[in-house]
């Protein structure tokens, strides 16, 4: 008899178990939303901030943008949020400004003009510079 209980409990036991494993891979995508940081990992799995970010990195962009801080440039994270949109023609509009460069946005001093960049790689720069808004 004390066998059965035994058994009994120790199935009750292995039920219970069964259920709190069940709880926490319920519960784990909770927490995954819960930590504040999405944006940044959402940003590394998109593909128009990846290609921007190369390109960007291969031109001369860095010597006078840095992402937060305004250099001879403004930052871009200022220019994002700037712009606030990734709409067809804002991105066209500061696409041409790359290639033809310009002054007078964000003061005096101009930005070179980058005659070799072609618009489909100055337009994935400023997707990734848009991205950038906070
Ligand atoms: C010689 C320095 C310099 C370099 C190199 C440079 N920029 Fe700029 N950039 C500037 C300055 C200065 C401004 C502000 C121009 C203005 O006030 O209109 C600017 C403005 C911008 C803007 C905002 C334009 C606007 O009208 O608001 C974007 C976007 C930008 N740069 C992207 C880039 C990218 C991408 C590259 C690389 C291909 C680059 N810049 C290279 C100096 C530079």
């Amino acid at each position: 008899m004390k066998k059965i209980i035994l058994s009994f409990g120790l199935g009750l036991l292995l039920i219970s178990c069964g259920d709190s494993g069940d709880k926490k891979t319920t519960e784990e995508p909770k927490e995954e939303a819960k930590t504040d940081v999405p944006a940044t990992t959402d940003l590394s799995s998109n593909p128009d901030y990846q290609t921007g970010l190369g390109l960007i990195a291969k031109s001369d962009c860095l010597t006078c943008h840095k992402v937060d801080e305004a250099l001879i440039g403004p930052s871009y994270r200022d220019v994002a949020n700037k712009y606030a949109s990734l709409s067809d023609t804002i991105v066209t509009h500061l696409a041409g400004k790359i290639i033809n460069g310009g002054s007078g946005v964000w003061g005096e001093v101009a930005m070179t003009a980058h005659p070799t960049v072609s618009q489909e790689d100055a337009k994935a720069m400023v997707k990734y510079v848009l991205l950038l808004k906070k």
